[in-house]
């Protein structure tokens, strides 16, 4: 999604800005660009459609020089990817403008502007922000007084940047609904979307928080706001080593990220487990007193986080008793919904920065539930920073588009979860959650037996390699899994793929069944295996090929059509975290054979802050 740069410096910065780019590609965008208040006191721009190396070669052409500057990486959201949209968005000669978020009245505010004898040269939301300050600035001198007249009339989400050729000592920024953060240097200072955009320059940073204005200069930063009032924001220290932009040995981040499991899974469970139980305070300190009074969950999400929490609705209600909703995050928020008396409100994001994700939660805060849990791998998010409780997944920067360790770190927290609240309430035999503290000590290890399977599940690939359409089916906490399985293969493959639960098999999805659609199953040994055994014979019986991914003992053999790749054995409860991997290797060897762009696939982006 859309990237913010900037910076202002004794040095020229166009390099810096390129960089920070570049290490905001993964969010994915169509288009880039920079605008620079150069030596000659111009402000002047370069933008091109595709990747930021484009936008490098355009410089590297024609060269731009000066020590103030913004730039953005655009996902097209009002108007098609092309350079007259991309950003930066200039009013005139003089001011410069990058914008993450929607600008919702942005066809009033362009009518107006019209009527003012502005003329656009765009078909963005972004462009009525740009010539609205413009317009300000004729009674509004100050720049930042200007902006923050300026953002009183918008309506929607922003993250914007704002640079004025007539006031090149400051840079300006405004929050509200999409993240930003200054880097602090010595002499100069620095604006990003995200923090990673600028760890080449800084490991301090300032978050700023909804509603706040932002004027930096070269050797200080002033602060305002929802209110107006100067305000002091806390300054941040980064320590985690910058390797995680590094793809290392790797082809490909995505393969990093599936490999790093094992380690992120261990660094997820360290602290948080007692000797045969859950340490319940990893929740937060006043956990205990609050899952104590938990009668119901609703869990809220999107994308694989979705699927983390759907298998969590299985966790919740076999092991700890408890009855559990879930719901994509896109809907809940714009629904009535009907709240029970002490229910727990979950939310699950890999980023914490998801638009509907928050924007659920903020509904949520609204409408009577116990109290917020937030499982999220960003502790500086939006909402962490807005739950009442956060559980921190560790699976360090993830970078690939397609998540991975993303998704199975959150499933150690949700089972974290089930296990503690189970505890706190007395609903789940002390003698079971030790055995499942026990065998999560083990899972790591578990992860890395089911890695040692890449170079079979390379070769299982080939069988797609063809193939435009795929089933997948799994049966208890393991559908979810298969869903998980399908969305990784048509995200980075672009092949059509659908999970179904394998008992609905018979109420439609068999009739697509034939020797070129492949059925790719995941089969652990517990109580439904003999149910799904049928359901695979069905599929056979219609020349369907089988690709199965099944416990050592579960009885399902090779033969013709049928793929059997044997799994280590696993307690039944883990199982899903197990199964996760060989179906994101499936999707990871899909897509290299296919030759597609497997850690930016196309028309996606990681971090989905617009709705
Ligand atoms: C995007 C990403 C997905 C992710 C989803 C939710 O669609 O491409 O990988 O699952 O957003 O993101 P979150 O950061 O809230 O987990």
């Amino acid at each position: 999604m859309c990237g913010i740069v900037g910076a202002i410096a004794e040095r020229n910065i166009t390099a810096i800005l390129v960089e920070g780019l570049k290490r905001l590609e993964y969010r994915g965008y169509d288009s880039a660009g920079v605008a620079v208040f150069t030596n000659d006191g111009d402000l002047d721009r370069r933008r091109r459609v595709g990747k930021v190396a484009g936008l490098d070669q355009a410089l590297a052409e024609q060269p731009l020089a000066g020590r103030l500057g913004i730039a953005h990486t655009r996902w097209a959201t009002h108007g098609a990817p092309s350079e007259h949209n991309a950003h930066p968005h200039f009013s005139g000669d003089q001011l410069a403008v990058v914008h993450n978020g929607i600008i919702e009245n942005y066809e009033a505010l362009r009518e107006q502007l019209k009527g003012l004898g502005y003329v656009f040269t765009s078909d963005t939301d972004t462009e009525v922000i740009v010539h609205l300050l413009h317009h300000k600035l004729k009674t509004d001198t100050d720049l930042a007084d200007a902006l923050k007249s300026a953002v009183a009339e918008l309506h929607g989400a922003y993250g914007l940047a704002v640079i004025s050729a007539s006031q090149p000592d400051r840079l300006l920024a405004a929050r509200s609904g999409s993240p930003l953060v200054i880097g602090l240097g010595l002499g100069e200072n620095f604006l990003a979307s995200d923090q990673l955009a600028l760890r080449q320059v800084t490991d301090r940073f300032i978050y700023l928080e909804e509603g706040d204005i932002a004027e930096i200069r070269r050797d200080s930063v002033q602060i305002w706001d929802q209110q107006g009032c100067a305000v002091q924001r806390e300054q941040v220290q980064y320590h985690e080593g910058a390797e995680a932009a590094d793809k290392g040995e790797y082809r490909h981040f995505m393969l990093k990220e599936i490999h790093e499991q094992p380690k992120v899974v261990q660094r997820t469970l360290e602290g948080r487990l007692g000797t045969d139980h859950v340490l319940v305070n990893a929740f937060g300190p006043r956990a205990a007193e609050l899952f104590a009074k938990v009668r119901n969950v609703q869990i809220v999400a999107c994308g694989t986080s979705y699927h983390a929490g759907m298998v969590a609705r299985y966790w919740l209600e076999d092991l700890a008793g408890i009855p559990c909703q879930i719901e994509v995050a896109s809907e809940f928020r714009y629904r009535k919904v009907v709240v029970q008396p002490d229910t727990l409100f979950v939310t699950i994001s890999q980023s914490g920065e998801t638009a509907d994700t928050l924007a659920a939660l903020r509904n949520a805060k609204e409408l009577g539930y116990l109290t917020s849990l937030a499982i999220c791998n960003v502790g500086t998010s939006s909402l962490v920073r807005e739950s009442d409780l956060t559980l921190l997944t560790q699976a360090g920067p993830e970078i690939g588009v397609a998540s991975t360790k993303a998704f199975t770190t959150q499933l150690v927290g949700l089972m974290l979860l089930t296990l503690s609240l189970g505890q706190v309430r007395g609903t789940l035999d002390a003698g079971v959650e030790a055995h499942l503290v026990e065998e999560l000590r083990r899972l790591p290890t578990r992860l890395g037996e089911a890695l040692a399977m890449d170079k079979t599940v390379e070769k299982v690939a080939e069988l797609f390699a063809e193939k435009h359409h795929t089933l997948f089916l799994g049966r208890g906490a393991q559908y979810p899994v298969a869903m998980e399985g399908s969305l990784k293969l048509k995200e980075i493959s672009y092949i059509h793929a659908e999970a179904y639960p394998a008992g609905e098999l018979k109420h439609g999805p068999l009739a697509l069944v034939d020797s070129d659609m492949p059925v790719v199953t995941v089969a652990p040994n517990n109580e439904l295996v003999e149910k799904l055994k049928s359901n695979l014979q069905e599929v056979r019986a219609r020349g369907g090929e089988l690709i199965v991914f099944a416990d050592r003992e579960a009885g399902i053999d090779n033969g013709v059509g049928t793929h059997v790749v044997a799994m280590p054995h696993i307690d039944d409860s883990l199982a899903p975290i197990l199964y996760t991997i060989p179906l994101q290797l499936l999707s990871y060897y899909v897509a290299v054979l296919k030759g597609t762009d497997v850690d930016q696939p196309r028309n996606l982006a990681k971090s989905v802050t617009v709705e």
